[in-house]
């Protein structure tokens, strides 16, 4: 295929990304947490396409994305009530609710399942794709399967070149991470099946009870048979680099850094341990907001740089810094060490 062709948020470029899709290409797409790779999710085949550039697994189903309750109601059946409630608050947002299938989205976007994850995403550019395109957008995250999530246009550039017909620029992602992802068990209780930057606590203003599945806060992966989020089985988010996630003071990081000799590695670390730090290191932000925002792009800038090892601080895992410690202990697939 063609070199990929880039195109802005102008009224003009949204309306050709509308045109591509609605002729079952491939478009890269912003949103507020990363990059996707969009198809029209009633195109069976353009979803297949979708598994074949990526290389994803077959059995890892899509996250439709909406511009309106319209749509929700089109697509989705059996609403639960308390949906409505999570929407007016969450949505436009990060958070992808796991609901009934309709038939009209093809088995192919659910990986099978009789379920979808719908979101609207809060990005006025993709939003007005949508609303052009007329029908939801499936788009998983636009990175090579198992490779770090593309933040920037670049980083999609990177991944997809001469596999995808466009790229929508907007800018770099403002959130960083995938989106929260629920599922309903009852009433007034939800699961979280990965975190995302709707904690569990902003949640708990809404619904009674919140669950988090132990498949996220285990440091150990998880029994395959027991993950309910197929996406959360496969090692992910990994750079070339080997990523070693170092828990949780800084002195004692320190000294587990002195006692490595690998000449290549580098540590990540955050903005506030710089002074001081007297080893090689890239830093990610002090806040776990900024940390979540960061943490693709400097992944990627380690291979880059041609780094064979990244020692990572590990965030605590509290709020957004749930779902960065989430990542990034798939990043190192589950290497883990308590200095
Ligand atoms: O923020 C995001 O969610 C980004 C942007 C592009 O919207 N998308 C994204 O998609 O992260 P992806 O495909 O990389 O991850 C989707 C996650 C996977 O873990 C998948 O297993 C889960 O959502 N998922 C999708 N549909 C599901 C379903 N019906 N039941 C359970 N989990 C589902
Ligand atoms: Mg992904």
């Amino acid at each position: 295929m063609k070199e990929i062709k880039y195109l802005s948020n102008t009224e003009n470029d949204l309306e050709i990304a509308a045109l591509l899709l609605k002729n079952g290409e491939i478009v890269g797409i912003p949103t507020e947490t990363v990059y996707g790779l969009g198809a029209d999710a009633t195109n069976a085949d353009a979803v297949r396409k979708i598994f074949e550039v990526k290389g994803r697994p077959s059995d890892n189903p899509m996250i439709v994305h909406i511009c309106d309750m319209d749509m929700l109601r089109e697509y989705a059946d059996d609403i639960p009530t308390v949906v409505y409630r999570l929407a007016e608050k969450f949505w436009p947002g990060p958070l992808t609710m796991v609901l009934s299938k309709r038939s009209n989205i093809p088995d192919v976007v659910s990986a099978g399942l009789d379920t979808i994850g719908l979101r609207m995403p809060d990005n006025e550019a993709t939003l007005k794709i949508i609303k052009n395109l007329g029908r939801p957008v499936a788009a998983p995250s636009a990175n090579k399967s198992g490779y770090p999530s593309p933040t920037t246009a670049q980083h999609v550039y990177d991944d997809m070149n001469g596999k995808i017909a466009a790229v929508v620029d907007a800018g770099p992602c403002t959130v960083g991470v995938e989106s929260t992802v629920i599922s309903f068990e009852g009433y007034d209780s939800v699961r979280i099946l990965r975190p995302g930057y709707i904690t569990p606590e902003q949640l708990r203003t809404v619904v009674d009870d919140v669950v988090v599945d132990n498949s996220i806060t285990s440091d150990e992966p998880v029994n395959v048979q027991e993950v309910r989020s197929p996406g959360m089985k496969y090692k992910h988010y990994s750079p070339k680099a080997r990523v070693i996630l170092v828990r949780e003071g800084l002195e004692m990081f320190k000294k587990y850094v002195s006692q490595q000799s690998d000449e290549n590695a580098y540590s990540l670390i955050f903005d506030y341990d710089v002074p001081d730090f007297p080893y090689k290191y890239m830093t990610y932000g002090s806040t776990p907001e900024e940390q979540a925002q960061q943490i693709f792009a400097k992944l990627r800038e380690a291979d880059k740089m041609g780094i064979e090892t990244l020692y990572v601080r590990a965030p605590r895992k509290e709020g957004v810094g749930l779902a960065v410690y989430n990542r990034l202990i798939r990043a190192a697939g589950y290497e883990v060490v308590e200095s």
